[in-house]
């Protein structure tokens, strides 16, 4: 069943640079530290890294075609650091920089709008040995870069994405360290999360001036967080995940600081110090809240919290995809009427959602990923219904393309509504690719006829 969605409505699909690009050596690109987190053993599921990934840097055109195919009316991808500063500041890279000016004409040319992301993990390994994103230089250093970047193409690039989930950055890279740079160091975490957001108001303050009509956000990635039971230590456990997962980057942005249960929580566990931080100077508080056009949302899956940790919170009878994240789009209506009754963001952009479907090729070599389809179906659905519950969601990107390059999880868990396989090297659509594809096409001639 197709959807309805108004002509404004942009679709879109989204991808990150170190997850598809490869070419890590070309054109004069440095180390990240994704490049540097790869090489530790254990890191990596498969032991795997982003090196030959989607071949995206040499391939954009095979990608082009088939997001041409799809009819999609945006692409969000994400420029890499290290090909613009291969030491972070300083010496800027030209062809790094022509590279995506490259895409973005191309994009145009195809009648797709280009969404950049500044920020999608990839710091320059030669600041993070000066302390990454611990280091508030971190922070000047990305402003300077999203100003580089802007100038050149800040004239045909109108919708510009600071950050991708800092959470993942700041808490999967420094607390749990499970990513990059994988440090497991609570007050690092904070320090790192602080400057985030700093170098994210301060990239928008800077944009702004220079680029009065870009539209300018972030993408977060916020989740619905559900006790398991009304117990008071459930319902406590909720609120103290609800605080590090999104309150922690949504009180600050729009102004409100940070959460007072926050700070007591993290002052328990050592990550907030006991008198005044020293990385929380004056003014901060007030850049971090510049105003912003929009907030990119990723949305895969709520959380379910129980204060005993050995529950298995997952419903009964839950569907879940190959990563064994549940699959409940009543989740992402859940958070979108949260987002817009507690912040109340100009508009909201569904930045990414997709699912990990492992599905191959059947005897005929056809590639039915039927819990994908479902996947995108129900969450288009849910969309809708926010919609017209008069919610302002503006824009819906699926993760993602092709398979790619999965994190943590390298090559095994497949996001892509198009099968790529290394070794293969050919890009094969799914059956959610077509399903996507007819989404869009019906959602489009529905709008032609309610407005002509
Ligand atoms: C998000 C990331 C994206 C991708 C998806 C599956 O957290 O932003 O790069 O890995 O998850």
């Amino acid at each position: 069943m197709p959807v309805e969605f108004s002509d404004d409505f942009v679709w879109g699909v989204a991808t990150s640079a170190y997850q598809i690009e490869g070419a890590l050596t070309r054109d004069g690109r440095g180390s990240s530290i994704w490049d540097d987190f790869c090489r530790g053993a254990g890191n990596i599921v498969d032991a795997s890294s982003g090196q030959g990934a989607c071949e995206h840097y040499e391939r954009w055109g095979e990608d082009l075609e088939l997001m041409k195919w799809l009819g999609v009316d945006a692409h969000r991808f994400s420029i890499a650091w290290p090909r613009i500063f291969p030491e972070g500041h300083g010496r800027l890279e030209l062809r790094g920089l022509d590279h995506y000016s490259r895409w973005v004409d191309e994009l145009l040319e195809a009648g797709i709008t280009p969404w950049v992301t500044l920020y999608h993990w990839d710091l320059p390994s030669a600041l993070e040995v000066r302390g990454g994103w611990q280091s508030r230089d971190t922070a000047k250093h990305f402003v300077d870069y999203a100003i580089a970047v802007m100038e050149r193409l800040g004239d045909r690039v109108n919708h510009v994405m600071t950050h991708n989930e800092p959470w993942c950055a700041a808490m999967l890279g420094y607390w749990e360290g499970t990513h990059a740079p994988g440090i497991k160091e609570p007050a690092a975490a904070i320090r790192a999360a602080h400057h985030l957001l700093l170098s994210h108001g301060w990239a928008i303050e800077a944009l702004r001036s220079a680029l009065p009509e870009c539209r300018l956000g972030l993408a977060l990635n916020p989740a619905p967080v559900y006790p398991q039971t009304n117990s008071a230590a459930d319902v406590d456990a909720a609120r103290a995940q609800d605080a590090t997962r999104n309150r922690i980057w949504l009180d600050p942005l729009y102004g409100h600081g940070y959460p007072a249960d926050l700070v007591n929580d993290l002052r328990k566990v050592g990550a907030w110090p006991e008198g005044e931080p020293d990385w929380l100077r004056e003014g901060d508080l007030k850049a971090i809240a510049a105003e912003c056009d929009f907030l990119g949302v990723n949305y895969y899956n709520p959380v379910r919290v129980s204060a005993d940790e050995t529950v298995d919170t997952l419903p009964e009878g839950a569907r879940v995809t190959d990563l064994g994240w549940e699959i409940e789009a009543s989740g992402l209506s859940d958070l979108l009427k949260r987002l817009h009754e507690d912040y109340a963001p100009k508009s909201l952009v569904i930045s990414e959602n997709g699912a990990a479907d492992n599905q191959g090729p059947g005897p005929d070599g056809e590639i039915d990923d039927r819990m994908r389809c479902d996947y995108l179906r129900e969450h288009l659905a849910a969309t809708t219904q926010s919609r017209a519950e008069g919610i302002p969601v503006d824009a819906y990107f699926a993760w993602t393309l092709c398979d790619n390059f999965e994190w943590a999880e390298g090559y095994t868990a497949r996001f892509g509504m198009v099968w790529y396989e290394r070794e293969e090297g050919e890009r094969r659509p799914k059956q959610s690719a077509r399903d996507y594809r007819e989404h869009i096409a019906a959602a489009q001639l529905a709008s032609k006829r309610s407005t002509g």
